[in-house]
């Protein structure tokens, strides 16, 4: 099994609920209250594990699958074509009765590609997207009020579809931690203060049972599918992901480069 040692990015302890900016904050606001802290793991490359790790047991997996975008920095182009693909995949991968997906992220370690395209970098801070709260909270908000108590009765898992724009991945590659490996109590509950809206995810405190995964070399064909939230208490319910630098990659390598799609499985049976 093949492992490479990474610095990942965790939250300290504190004791006010930590607040992260998505824009540039007020004046005299840091975009991130509360400090990290930095902890040296070993990663452990799932291209060489013994078994494939799967949503329900680890809370990730990867597939390999095609998308006929053309250009992932064409938001128009990734609406109308990627979206219907992502829909598909995570329908038939979890067999769920619908899929919603409702946005994404394109992300590149570039500053002059970022300022170029509008786009956001690479998140080198462990955390997971959704929250006990934030998770029923955006099925309310994405649905209306009837279609939201229907779905809601039944199970509904968040997942995010990451792939590479660019290939194969060299530089700030995603690690995500085996959920078997992590407690309720290191999922730190935090403000997610975008301009319109605050939303909820959760920042993750260090402990050494954290079992962290990543794979070498993603390339554009292959997708990794995270889970960010399972209202079934008895499954991998999160998948804490962060970025890292491999100490191996070439100082040469191109920037990362990196759509995720998020969505929604919902398994409640089609309103009759
Ligand atoms: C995600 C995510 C960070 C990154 O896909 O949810 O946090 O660096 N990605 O790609
Ligand atoms: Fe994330």
């Amino acid at each position: 099994m093949d492992q490479v040692q990474g610095v990942l990015n965790y939250l300290d302890e504190m004791s006010e609920k930590p607040v992260t900016y998505t824009y540039e904050p007020p004046p005299g606001t840091s975009p991130r209250t509360g400090r990290t802290v930095k902890h040296e793991v070993p990663i452990i490359d799932g291209r060489t594990a013994a078994h494939q790790p799967s949503l329900d047991v680890e809370g990730f997996m990867l597939t390999r699958h095609q998308s006929a975008v053309a250009n992932f920095y064409d938001d128009g182009e990734v609406k109308r074509v990627y979206y219907p693909e992502m829909e598909r995949l995570v329908r038939e991968i979890l067999g769920a009765t619908r899929v919603l997906v409702f946005d994404h992220n394109v992300r590149n370690g570039s500053k002059e590609a970022r300022a170029r395209y509008g786009v956001r970098e690479p998140v080198r801070f462990a955390h997971n997207d959704y929250t006990l709260k934030s998770g029923p909270l955006r099925v309310r908000e994405l649905c209306d009020d009837a279609e939201a108590e229907h779905l809601l009765r039944h199970r509904y898992v968040f997942i995010n579809v990451w792939r590479p724009v660019r290939g194969p991945v060299e530089q700030s590659p995603l690690a995500v931690c085996d959920a078997r490996t992590m407690r309720q109590s290191d999922f730190i509950a935090t403000d997610l203060v975008y301009r319109d809206r605050t939303g909820e995810v959760y920042s993750v405190r260090y402990n050494p049972q954290h079992r962290w995964y990543y794979f070498s070399r993603m390339r554009p064909d292959e997708v990794l599918l995270l889970k960010c939230y399972d209202s079934d208490p008895d499954r991998a319910r999160y998948t804490a992901h962060s970025a890292f630098e491999d100490p191996a990659t070439p100082p040469d390598a191109a920037p990362r480069e990196s759509i995720e799609a998020r969505t929604i499985a919902f398994f409640a049976p089609a309103a009759s």
